[in-house]
């Protein structure tokens, strides 16, 4: 979704800001635009590239700011694209979030006699810090009085004509970070655009206020009481951000994933006392001992994880898990929630509104909320009491992949962790076995990475299909979920996913020989079931793409469209039919020349509701 840069310091800000820009791009977007002190605004809507055509080689200054625009109040013009200033053009500001009151708040203004050239919710906001910005004021007065006005959620980079020494940023449930530098102050909306610059970074908390100079920065709450906050480093190197020669970062990001999961797994296996370690846990893990149920949220493919994270933490440790989205698990009545049940939050970005928002709930009800989440410092890692990182490294293709996996894993350990803690004697396989396997999940990856080929080639032959269901049993009920979510969202073909079981009570009735199931049938305990769900299938002219470790041989009277995957314990077997699904969905968008990590109407960071 939006995004937000800015720079002050030593150097010409215009390369940082056009540099940044580019950076965001995978978030999402539809316009663009930058101010730069002494030179003034550009804004075009579409692309960044555009925007950089516009731009005159001597567009330079010490101070500037800029903002990718994904559109929620008013189309994505030129007009409606940030920064956006006040009447008299002093104050330019780039804002990522939605200002709940701006119509409220534009009537207001029309009473002093200022009227708003734009759509958007945040040249409100623009022009009233111009309003209390009256001669004498300060910047960052004029800014922390008109936060005190508004209502809604906001990141926000604020430069002013009359001062172009000095920046200010602020935040209210829009991610927001300061870099740094040993050249200067680097303001933005997530860690990727920093990486070439600074690795020392301060995440700014709801209600805290940054003002930037040249030489100093100070970070303060509205009422501008400075604050001491702690300066940490980043630990993602500028490589995993960048392609590495890969054609999609969605590829890419695939290809990981045997690393992702050794990331993942590191220093929290021991494999000599049998035991899963999870630091990040160490100071709960009094409340662990004594909870009786968990509740799992996040969105979209975190949902998914979730799902998975369901039926490993009752198989595996036996304690009772519901999983709900987040999106209506913030609007639930949360009736009595007794105080020995936690929140599990699941988020690559960290980012996303409604996860947070669902927190937020679960904190007033008391309860103990944890929080899986990749992105080290984001607002979903500090808005939980504990949690584990998932170390997967910067996601950048739009469709989740490595993060996916990682999330399983994750759950994989605190499955176990729990196990222990709770000295649960449940169900499934022993700590051993599964520690054994877990650690062979890299080279059961390696393996059907190699044989991309045979995805490449199904995926080819089916690339012109206008509709797909995935069906799968038990662990890999969710995993159907994300494969169908993966194909729709980068190849735009209508794709269902269904538990196998369920084919006979409806989606049945849609099979013919356009409509291809793709089967998720390890040799598990429900292969047979899902075996007799396919021949059904078959028997009504659907063509089938089965993935499996079952019998080729057997299979091969099915159907054609086979792509092995090797055998493992049966709670892990999610994580490995995961990897040819995400890789089918890419063949087919590849196949199809769509804008794979970028697709449209999407946003990788969902930081609205
Ligand atoms: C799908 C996808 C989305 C995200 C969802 C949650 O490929 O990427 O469904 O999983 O928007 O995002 P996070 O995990 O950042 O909270």
């Amino acid at each position: 979704m939006c995004g937000i840069l800015g720079y002050i310091g030593s150097k010409n800000a215009t390369p940082y800001l056009l540099e940044g820009l580019k950076g965001l791009e995978y978030r999402g977007y539809d316009s663009a635009g930058l101010y730069v002190a002494g030179q003034g605004v550009i804004k075009r809507s579409g692309k960044v590239a555009k925007l950089e055509e516009s731009i005159p080689s001597d567009f330079a200054g010490n101070a500037g700011i800029a903002h990718t625009r994904w559109a929620t109040h008013g189309a994505p013009t030129e007009l409606n694209a940030h920064p956006h200033c006040d009447q008299s053009k002093t104050i330019w500001l780039v804002h990522n979030g939605i200002i709940e009151n701006y119509l409220e708040i534009r009537e207001q203004l029309l009473g002093f006699g200022i009227a708003c050239a734009t759509e958007t919710d945040s040249e409100v906001l623009a022009q009233l810090v111009g309003h209390h910005y009256a001669e004498g004021v300060p910047l960052e007065v004029a800014v922390g009085t008109a936060l005190q006005e508004v209502r809604g959620a906001y990141g926000i980079a604020v430069a002013s004509v009359r001062e172009p020494d000095k920046l200010v940023a602020a935040r209210f449930g829009s991610p927001l970070m300061l870099g740094i530098g040993d050249d200067g102050y680097y303001i933005a909306s997530d860690a990727s655009p920093l990486l070439a610059h600074t690795r020392n970074v301060t995440y700014l908390n709801d209600g805290e206020m940054a003002v930037l100079e040249k030489d100093s920065y100070e970070i303060m709450n509205l009422s501008r009481d400075v604050l001491d906050k702690k300066v940490e480093v980043l630990d993602w190197d500028i490589e995993s951000a960048q392609k590495k020669g890969y054609e999609h970062f969605m590829l890419k990001e695939i290809m990981e994933g045997p690393e992702v999961i050794e990331n993942t797994l590191r220093g929290r296996l021991d494999i000599e006392n049998s035991t899963a370690k999870l630091g990040g846990l160490a100071d709960v893990e009094e409340r662990l001992k004594a909870i009786k149920r968990i509740i799992i949220t996040g969105c979209g493919s975190a949902y998914y994880a979730g799902l998975v994270g369901e039926l490993l933490i009752e198989e595996i440790a036996g304690i009772p898990v519901e999983v709900e989205i987040a999106s209506e698990l913030r609007y639930r009545r949360w009736t009595a929630v007794p105080e020995d049940t936690v929140l599990i939050a699941v988020s690559q970005s960290g980012e996303t509104a409604d996860t947070l928002e669902a927190i937020r709930e679960a904190k007033k009800q008391g309860i103990l909320t944890l929080g899986v989440v990749n992105a080290v410092g984001s607002s979903i890692a500090r808005a939980t009491d504990a949690g584990v990182y998932n170390h997967a490294g910067p996601e950048i293709g739009v469709a989740s992949t490595k993060a996916f996996i990682s999330q399983m894993t994750v759950f994989v350990l605190i499955a176990l962790r729990l196990r222990e803690l709770q000295n649960s004697t449940a169900y499934s396989n022993s700590t051993q076995e599964i520690i054994q396997e877990l650690t062979r999940l890299p080279a059961y990856i390696r393996s059907i990475l190699q044989n991309k080929d045979v995805v490449s080639d199904i995926a080819k032959r089916h690339a012109d299909m206008r509709d797909a269901l995935y069906i799968g049993r038990k662990f890999q009920f969710p995993i159907a979920y994300e494969g169908a979510l993966k194909l729709k969202e980068i190849s735009y073909i209508h794709a269902e996913a269904y538990g196998a079981g369920e084919m006979k009570h409806g989606p049945i009735a849609l099979i013919d020989e356009n409509f291809p199931t793709i089967a998720l049938m390890p040799k598990d305990s429900l292969y047979e079931k899902t075996r007799s769900n396919i021949e059904e299938i078959r028997a009504r002219g659907g063509k089938i793409i089965a993935v499996t470790s079952g019998d080729t041989q057997e299979l091969s009277k099915i159907t054609a469209d086979i792509i092995m995957i090797p055998q493992t314990i049966e709670c892990l077997q999610p994580i490995l039919t995961t990897i040819p699904l995400q890789l089918f969905a890419y063949c087919v968008a590849h196949e199809r020349g769509l804008p794979i990590d970028m697709p449209r109407n999407l946003a990788k960071s969902v930081t609205v509701e």
